[in-house]
């Protein structure tokens, strides 16, 4: 059991350190993403991980214990209709728009273990072969370095591929590891994957066409929301689209942004 105070130390970390609000009452969530620390450390209790938390010098305990309390869940081409948003609207309105230039800069600022993203890149690699002559750049990010280090090895289960992946996506853009699935090398090299703390520093994100934010914002409270959203608005080019979760909204935070409504889909965009 975790005390009181045990919990108002971990609580404080973690909003430091990801800004993911623990509100009283989650106290379960705490224990069940901190047992395993304990067991796999060879610990007493949870009381014990508590302690030495608190003289952690290297600091590497405590991302440890940071990393534990995000949620990845995530599956590729999560939700179905912001990916044919995406395929059917989007991205033609922004190959027509940018067909001067040909550069399209792509930002998946939570991208957990990568599905997302991928479901991006295999939808470009599918379905606008023209981009092959055009610069793109896939940047994509997250706070977890587990997470991202899964990013960049793109291996995955087969229960992980039933959880969206059409199957001639993965007869086409993946390969057998044992008894995995490995994306294609050509796709991993279409996305440059960095460790970004959503509310840290931003630097070296370049100015984007197309934003997905999707499931996070829902772990943050109101200020921090506008803070990030104010923050994407400054690094998107005029007519860019900014993608949310299904039970995420600019409304109310940031009235900047316009809804921009495709079909089944919420879309945002900076407003002129
Ligand atoms: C539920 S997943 C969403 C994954 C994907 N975007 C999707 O919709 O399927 C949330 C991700 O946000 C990341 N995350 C949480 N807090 C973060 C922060 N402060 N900065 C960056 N990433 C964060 C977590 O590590 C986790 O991988």
């Amino acid at each position: 059991m975790l005390t009181a105070t045990d919990f108002d130390y971990v609580r404080r970390l973690v909003l430091e350190r990801s800004a993911i609000l623990l509100e009283p009452g989650k106290e379960y969530l705490v224990e069940l993403r901190l047992k395993p620390i304990v067991r796999m450390r060879g610990l007493r209790d949870l009381g014990e991980l508590v302690q030495l938390l608190r003289t952690d010098v290297s600091g590497s305990l405590q991302r440890e214990v940071v990393e534990a309390m995000t949620t990845n869940e995530t599956s590729f081409f999560r939700d179905v209709h912001p990916f044919e948003t995406l395929r059917q609207s989007v991205l033609p309105e922004l190959l027509r728009n940018r067909a001067a230039e040909r550069v399209l800069n792509i930002w998946c600022g939570a991208a957990s273990s990568g599905q997302e993203v991928y479901s991006i890149a295999m939808t470009l690699r599918e379905h606008f072969p023209e981009l092959a002559h055009w610069r793109v750049s896939i940047v994509a990010t997250d706070l977890s370095r587990e997470m991202i280090l899964r990013c960049r090895e793109a291996r995955y289960s087969q229960l992980e591929i039933n959880r969206g992946l059409p199957a001639n996506l993965l007869i086409k853009y993946f390969e057998r590891a044992d008894m995995d699935w490995r994306i294609r090398e050509d796709v991993r090299r279409m996305i440059d994957f960095r460790e970004m703390n959503l509310a840290g520093n931003w630097a070296g994100l370049p100015v984007c066409d197309l934003v997905f934010l999707r499931n996070v914002l829902i772990y943050f409270d109101d200020a921090t929301k506008r803070q990030i959203l104010g923050k994407v608005r400054g690094l998107m080019r005029p007519g860019g689209y900014l993608f949310l979760g299904s039970s995420e909204t600019t409304l109310n935070l940031d009235s900047r942004f316009e809804q921009v409504k495709f079909d089944r889909t919420l879309c945002y965009r900076v407003r002129a």
